[in-house]
Formats: structure tokens, C-alpha cells, sequence
């Protein structure tokens, strides 16, 4: 029988002990964070995932308790950083040595007895709080990086996360129903993994982009509250905040609104941040009720449909000025105010807009000639053709601009009124496509902020901005097809007034979809969704998709929705991006615990990889290799 682990079991965590306990003998287990010899005593810092305990070995202790055997001294100056080992000691005083900085800071464990559990390798960086290693090597080794104190305690954040969520749920009736990640293809949304059949030669499996349609099979069946903590899969572009394997938290509620499913899920935002980071919510949000913003007011004035709100500096669209004034002097303005007068542009289809951003005079004084030429380019990366601006001067004109030359003082005033534009102020304009003029727009907005320092670069700041965006049109035109498409998907519930639309006007139709936003980042989204039949049938024929399609792809749902639906509705939230705003992490990256690259490769283990043409033909595959 071993003496430690199965006689001497382990009394306390490293990050346990505390002036109190000065007296106690002890058994403790962990890893060699640090060692020093300190002629004749040798000190370990031993680490475990609740912290640190200074370890003694004194060859001339003597109490109690016992001694240090001489093999036992001798054993721990062969031990090395990262090795595992378990020791027995005595907790004594650090009396005139204790440091602060240190939760154990106060005592140290005299150690009598000492075990090694198992050597270690020299690894290949420090385990510190602050490493400079390159992202690739702590994706290599991962479980080293995993034993820094940091994502240690991001990964514990998650777990509260999940906790709380699991309690909160619960108390509200909702049950924790699974659904099956091996499922059918269906097209649109966001791309699919496919998973070959071995059984079914030449078919496959779709992975699941979100449990969606089983959410809504549940209500069907009657169960009328579920929730999830679930993987979902999506094979698309990656980003900091997009992972090809991330997790939701999941909801789908019966007989309930819009209004309904915001109160569960702000009880829960409120739970969470109260729970598991201790800021009550309530400070902010006393009617524990998040704002709520239109779409259209969110895409006029921030430029996308989920806003940062930790900052001003709104969007103003003056448009409709150029049109009144003719392009007001501008050559640029006046080629889309033709367009619109001639009925070139339809005011309901995506055209090109005109919009300006103020930047109020005590930050316009902060940017030097060469920082807003540097903005210049930030905007030609996103595929504008340049930033015009104008520096407001005391007589209102637009000074240090090529615009200033040719505008016509009857626009430039009403620019000026409706921007509110006064001494000092530069205005940003862009003008174009819409779609282009909304993204870079948005993301100049937020890179301005983070360079006059409004915001950080990564974090939250102490700031917490959440709401919800309501409203939104319930299709997008598609320019490529010229065509309506649904903006979300094709089961989500046009707003009651609306649906006379459908057949006239289906770029007006707004529905019951809605986002939740936190600064600046969509932490979740969800709608109503259509129970009616007939409705449903009205909303694929806008779309353009005839009753054999629509049978191909839903068949099983429209199935189900003819016998005996209840209204329903629901949300998911993404659990990593919650995770991610609330420790202040930079990317998705730093808070799942075996996360994918930019690639999504794992360093780790090297997947995807290449199989065994064996296993190809059992699944009656053949790889066409790309070309080299
Ligand atoms: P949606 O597609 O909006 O809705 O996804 C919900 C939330 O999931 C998060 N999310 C992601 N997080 C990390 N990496 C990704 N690749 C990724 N994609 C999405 C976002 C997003 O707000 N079935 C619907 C929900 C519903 O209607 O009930 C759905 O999946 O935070």
C-alpha cells in the first residue's frame, strides 16, 4: 500500500491555509510551481488549481510532528519545476516573511515527509499569469496552458456559468431536454459539417448548426419549457468571436410572447452577473428590464444590429438632405440624389446612402493630421474609397475639406442642424452601397472609440451595455438573385399587422425576431416562431419556395405543425461569447477550454487529418485532392 494517497490523504488545497491553521499537520498535493535553495533549506512554491503554499524542507526540523529525514531533504533537491509530489508538514508562521501578495501568504508548511508522484519534462514555457508564448505554442500544449492560474479561472467562470443557468432554469419549470447532434441537412443558415453514412452509401449527415427544429418538436409534444447547454457546429468563416464548435444555452418556450422571453432571460442575464461576477445589475437596470431599440433606429444610428453603447458618437443619415438639396454642391452626393429623383432607386430596395459621424470637439482635438489619414486606410481595408471629413469652424463652415469648397451653405447648415454639429467637431461622411457605408461605418465608430480610449481594446471596461434589438424585417433582397430571402429563418412570425403585406410589400414586413446585445457583441438571438399553417404558407410563397421544395426541406416540421402546435417561441444565447464578455477575455479562444485555430486546426492533437483509404472506402468516399 502507497503511504500518500492511499494512507496519507490529501487535508487541504493550496490555497487553503491561513494564519489560523499554524499548528495543523497536513497533507498536501500538487505540482512544483517554483523551487530555491536557500543554504540548507529548500523551498518549493507547490500549486494546485486553488493556488499556492510555500513549502519548507528544513534537514534541522524538529517538533511534534517528526522530523525531515535525511532522504526526504535529499529527494527534494533533485525536484524540478512541474513535477508532481505530494508532502506531509507542519503549518507554521512565516512571522517577519510573509507576503501579501499571497492568499497563503501569512504561513508556510514545514514539510517532514515528501513523495514524488511523477517527474516532469522541462515545458516548453513557464507556467506563469503572464506569458509572452505565441498563441500556436499554448494551442500545442494546451493542458500546460490550461494550468495557468488565468484560464484556470476563466474555465471556472464557465463552470458558475453553467451552474447558475442549470439552478435558474429550474426554478422557472423549464425541463433539460437533449437533441441529437447527427442530423438531417437542411439548407440555409449557416454552412453544415457533414458526416458520412457508412450504412446508407453516399448519404450524410448534417452536424447540428443549433437544435432549432427539435426545440420546436419538443413544444409540439407538449413540454413546454426546455433548455439546453448544448454544442452546436458551423463550418463558416472563423472569427474572435466565431468558433466551428461553440455552445448555447438553448430555450423554446409555449403560449408565451416576445415580452415573456426577454423577463426569463434577463432574469437569467441578472442571475449570472449576480452570481457568478457579484455586480447586481439592478444599479443599472432597476426595472430589471434591458432598453430595447428598433432595427432600423440601430442600423441608422450605429450602422449594425448590434451597437456598443458604452460610447456615443451615433451614426446621422442625410440622405434624404442630398436628395432635398440636390447633392448639395457635392459632385459624389449629387450621382445618388439623380438616381433617387430620376426613379433609378426605389426608397424600399437597398440603394446607396449618405451618412456622417460627429466627432464631438474635445475628442476631435485629440486626432492629429497623421492619426486621421491612419483612418483613411482603416477604411480602404474595408473596401471604402476613402473618409471624406470636415472640421466644423466657428462660423459653421466645413473647414480643411475638399467638401468645404463646393457644398452649398443651404445644405452644410441642415448637414450641421441635424448632426448637431458645433465648433471644433469633425464630421466623418461615407457614402455608397448601403450595405458598405453601414459595416465600415460601424467598425469606425468602434475603432475610433477604442483609439480616444472610450472603450478598450478587449475587455469591458467595469461597463456593461445590454439590450435588445426588436423588429427587424422579417426578409432581406437578395441583389444577386433579386429576390426576397428570409432574414433569419423561414419559421419566424411576421408581426400580426403585417401579414396583409406579405403578398404586396414584403420588404416592410417586420417579424418577432430579436438579438440580445452586449456590448457591441450579439450574445444571443431568437424569435417567435410561425405555428399557423396558413401563415407559414403565405411567408414560403413570398419566398419564393413552392410546396415540394418546402416538403423536401421541412417536411417533418410542417408535419408537425399540422397537428396541434402550440404558439411558440424561444432564444439562444452563446454561452462562450457570455463567457468571453464577462471575464474581459480577448477572443472565444480564451475561454473554451480545447478551442480551434483562425484555421479551425487543433494544435493539440493535428485534426482535421487525413484517414486510411480503407476507412475512405468503407464510407465510399474518394478525396479529390485540391490542386498544389
Ligand atoms: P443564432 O444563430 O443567432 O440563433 O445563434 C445564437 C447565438 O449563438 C452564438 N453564436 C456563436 N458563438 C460562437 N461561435 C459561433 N460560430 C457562433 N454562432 C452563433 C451567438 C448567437 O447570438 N436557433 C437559433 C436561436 C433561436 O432562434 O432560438 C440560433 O441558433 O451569440
Amino acid at each position: 500500500m502507497a503511504r500518500f494517497i492511499d494512507e496519507l490523504k490529501r487535508t487541504h488545497f493550496n490555497g487553503d491555509l491561513r494564519a489560523t491553521d499554524e499548528g495543523k499537520e497536513v497533507v498536501l498535493f500538487g505540482w512544483v510551481a517554483s523551487y530555491r535553495d536557500h543554504g540548507g533549506c529548500v523551498f518549493f512554491d507547490l500549486r494546485d488549481r486553488e493556488g499556492v503554499t510555500q513549502v519548507v524542507f528544513d534537514p534541522n526540523l524538529e517538533g511534534a510532528h517528526g522530523t525531515l529525514s535525511p532522504e526526504a531533504y535529499e529527494c527534494a533537491q533533485t525536484v524540478r519545476t512541474e513535477w508532481v509530489i505530494g508532502v506531509r508538514g507542519v503549518v507554521t508562521s512565516r512571522g517577519g516573511n510573509k507576503n501579501p501578495k499571497l492568499a497563503t501568504g501569512d504561513i508556510e508548511v514545514r514539510a517532514i515527509e515528501l513523495t514524488i508522484f511523477n517527474k516532469a519534462d522541462t515545458p516548453p514555457f513557464e507556467i506563469q499569469d503572464e506569458i509572452d508564448t505565441g498563441e500556436e505554442k499554448r494551442l500545442q500544449y494546451r493542458y500546460l496552458d490550461l494550468r495557468r492560474a488565468p484560464l484556470q479561472k476563466t474555465l471556472r467562470v464557465r463552470h458558475r456559468i453553467n451552474q447558475t443557468v442549470r439552478s435558474y432554469f429550474d426554478a422557472q419549470g423549464f425541463l433539460e431536454l437533449e437533441t441529437p447532434f447527427m442530423v438531417k441537412y437542411t439548407p440555409g443558415g449557416a454552412r453544415n459539417f457533414l458526416v458520412p453514412s457508412r450504412m446508407s452509401a453516399g448519404k450524410f449527415y448534417a452536424l447540428a448548426e443549433s437544435p432549432q427544429l427539435f426545440k420546436q418538436l419538443y413544444m409540439v409534444a407538449g413540454f413546454d419549457r426546455y433548455f439546453q447547454i448544448v454544442k452546436c457546429f458551423r463550418d463558416e468563416a472563423l472569427r474572435v468571436d466565431r468558433q466551428p464548435e461553440f455552445t448555447q444555452i438553448d430555450v423554446e418556450m409555449s403560449f408565451v410572447n416576445q415580452d415573456d422571453i426577454f423577463k426569463i432571460m434577463e432574469g437569467m442575464i441578472f442571475k449570472i452577473w449576480k452570481d457568478v461576477a457579484g455586480i447586481d445589475l439592478l444599479e443599472k437596470y432597476p426595472s430589471g428590464r434591458f432598453p430595447q431599440m428598433p432595427f432600423a433606429e440601430s442600423m441608422a444610428t450605429y450602422g449594425n444590429d448590434k451597437p456598443d453603447l458604452r460610447f456615443g458618437m451615433p451614426h446621422t443619415d442625410v440622405t434624404d438632405l442630398a436628395v432635398d438639396h440636390a447633392g448639395g454642391g457635392i459632385p459624389f452626393f449629387k450621382d445618388i440624389a439623380d438616381k433617387f429623383t430620376s426613379g433609378a432607386y426605389r426608397r424600399d430596395l437597398p440603394t446607396e446612402i449618405v451618412k456622417t459621424m460627429r466627432v464631438p470637439a474635445e475628442y476631435a482635438a485629440e486626432l492629429s493630421r497623421a492619426e486621421l489619414d491612419k483612418l483613411e486606410d482603416f477604411v480602404k481595408g474595408m473596401g471604402s474609397k476613402g473618409l471624406a471629413r470636415a472640421k466644423i469652424d466657428a462660423a459653421g463652415n466645413w473647414a480643411q475639406s475638399p467638401l468645404g469648397k463646393t457644398v452649398t451653405p443651404e445644405f452644410r447648415v441642415a448637414v450641421n442642424e441635424r448632426t448637431g454639429a458645433k465648433e471644433g467637431d469633425l464630421l466623418f461622411f461615407q457614402f455608397g452601397k448601403e450595405a458598405v457605408v453601414q459595416t465600415v461605418m460601424a467598425n469606425l465608430r468602434v475603432h475610433l472609440a477604442k483609439k480616444l480610449a472610450l472603450i478598450p481594446d478587449t475587455g469591458h471596461g467595469g461597463k456593461f451595455e445590454l439590450l435588445w434589438v426588436i423588429n427587424p424585417p422579417l426578409f432581406e433582397y437578395d441583389e444577386d438573385t433579386k429576390h426576397w430571402a428570409a432574414a433569419h429563418h423561414a419559421f419566424t412570425r411576421p408581426h400580426d399587422e403585417c401579414v396583409e403585406m406579405l403578398d404586396t410589400d414584403p420588404g416592410k414586413v417586420l417579424c418577432y425576431r430579436y438579438d440580445l446585445v452586449l456590448n457591441g457583441f450579439e450574445i444571443g438571438g431568437g424569435s417567435i416562431r410561425l405555428h399557423d399553417p396558413e401563415i407559414q404558407a403565405k411567408v414560403f410563397r413570398a419566398l419564393g419556395i413552392e410546396d415540394e421544395e418546402a416538403r423536401e426541406k421541412f417536411g417533418f416540421l410542417l408535419d408537425a405543425l399540422r397537428f396541434g402546435a402550440p404558439p411558440h417561441g424561444g432564444i439562444a444565447v452563446g454561452m462562450d461569447r457570455l463567457a468571453m464578455l464577462l471575464s474581459g477575455a480577448q477572443s472565444l479562444r480564451d475561454v473554451i477550454p480545447f478551442p480551434k485555430t483562425q484555421k479551425g486546426t487543433d494544435q493539440m492533437t493535428d485534426a482535421p487529418n487525413k484517414v486510411d483509404a480503407s476507412q475512405l472506402k468503407e464510407l465510399h468516399i474518394r478525396v479529390v485532392e485540391p490542386p498544389t
